[in-house]
Parts: C-alpha cells; structure tokens; sequence
C-alpha cells in the first residue's frame, strides 16, 4: 500500500561489523531521534542531548517533543527502563526511533508489548523505526518480518543467511562474502524509491563504484 509508508529498517550485521556507524549517519540526517543505546555508541553525536536512566530521559522527551530538530541519546541498562522510555516515545508523532541492541528486548520467543505495539501500530503516529541486531535469529520474528527495508552486513550463520533468502531470495547469498562494512540493501520498489536514507543510498552508490572498478581487471 504505498503512499505514506512509514520507515521500519532493520541493520543487521556480525559484531563490529559496522551497524552502529551506519545508524549514527542516518540519525543525523533525521530531525527528531529517539536514540535508546546500551553501549554509549552515540554519545558523540554532534548536538545530540544524552540522558541516563528512564526518568531522566523522558523527561526530556516530554520536553522535546514539540521542538523542531533534536536527538536524543538515551542510556539504558535495565531493560525495563529502555520499554518505558518506548512506550512514551510510541506516544510522539512525526520521529524517528532507533533501538541499538534489540536482542536486549527481545528474542526470538518474547516480544514485549512495549516493543510489538510499536512495530506494529509506528505507521498511525508517522514514526519511523531502526532496529539493530547482529543476527535475524536472535530477534522476535515480527521485528524482522516487519522491517520495510533490510541492510545486512556480513552473516557467517547458515539459518541467518536462510531467513535472509526467504526475504531477499538467491542475492542473500552474498551476505556470506560482504567485504568489510558492505552492505546488501533490500526493500520493495516504494520504500527503494522515496524512503531509502541517504547515508544508505550513498554507501549503495560507492559499492557499486567499486564493484564496476573491479570488473574490468
Ligand atoms: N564504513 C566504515 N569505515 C571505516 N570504519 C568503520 C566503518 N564502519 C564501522 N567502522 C569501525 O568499525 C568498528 C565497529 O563498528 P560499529 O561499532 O559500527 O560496529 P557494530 O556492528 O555496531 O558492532 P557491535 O555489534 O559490536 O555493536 C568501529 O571502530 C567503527 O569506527
Ligand atoms: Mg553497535
């Protein structure tokens, strides 16, 4: 149904493989960020707001949330804190909210309800979502299924590159070669054509540079 899609994309990728640099580019492309991070990954975004703590952190969503352009960078270590710093967030129209660490809320057998109402009602409040996981095994399966535009870096598990296939069909296989920090994009024509993130289509762009320089030799 196109037309006012909302943005659902889920970054996958061994550790280290790069996903949180990827996600720090199209945060800053983006006007209003919700950022819930585990692992102090964002703390240096240019003009980011960081908070610690559920109660800290949304009282400054309340704060911001008729504002303009902001991110915000909320660290949490209990996993309570981070659902309740979602649910309000759920309740913010028009933002963008991105969940580094999704296997910390949830696996492939639980799905909290904080987690699920916003995968699967984001699209009635225009918030866009970006999920980030090392492997599509270990999340629930809506996140996956859900996720309107998949970018995976390099996957060496064989169930991983399986789903990947039941997504992408045959082109999942070259999940398994990526070079360091490549990406396989995949989405459907609408979301391809209006919605991809530049930082995205520009690292699509430059993989297709090199693969045409490479094949000449
Ligand atoms: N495109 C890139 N070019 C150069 N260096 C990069 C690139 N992407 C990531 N890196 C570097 O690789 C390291 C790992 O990147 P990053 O933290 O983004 O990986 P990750 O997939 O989020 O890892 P984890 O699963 O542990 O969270 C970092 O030191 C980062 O600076
Ligand atoms: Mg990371």
């Amino acid at each position: 149904m196109p037309g006012g899609q909302t943005l659902k994309v889920a970054i996958l990728g061994t550790t280290g493989s790069g996903k949180s640099t990827l996600a720090a580019e199209i945060i800053q492309e983006r006007d209003r960020v919700l950022v819930l991070d585990t692992m102090g990954d964002y703390d240096e975004l240019p003009g980011a707001i960081v908070c610690e703590g559920a109660e800290e952190c949304i009282s400054q969503l309340l704060d911001l949330q008729y504002k303009k352009h902001w991110i915000l960078v909320c660290l949490t270590l209990e996993i309570q804190e981070g659902l309740d710093i979602l649910a309000v967030g759920f309740d913010i129209p028009d933002i963008t909210i991105v969940v580094d660490e999704c296997s910390m809320y949830c696996n492939p057998h639980f799905l909290p309800e904080e987690f699920a109402r916003l995968i699967r009602y984001s699209r009635k409040r225009n918030i866009d979502l970006i999920f980030l996981a090392r492997r599509p095994s270990e999340v629930h399966r809506e996140v996956t299924a859900q996720a309107n535009l998949l970018v995976t870096f390099i996957q060496y598990e064989p169930i991983d590159i399986v789903y990947l296939r039941s997504r992408m069909g045959p082109k999942a296989e070259r999940a398994k070669s990526l070079k360091q920090y490549a990406i396989l994009v995949h989405s459907d024509k609408y979301i391809m054509e209006n919605r991809v993130p530049l930082a995205i289509l520009k690292r699509m762009e430059e993989e297709k540079d090199l693969t045409e320089e490479e094949e000449p030799e």
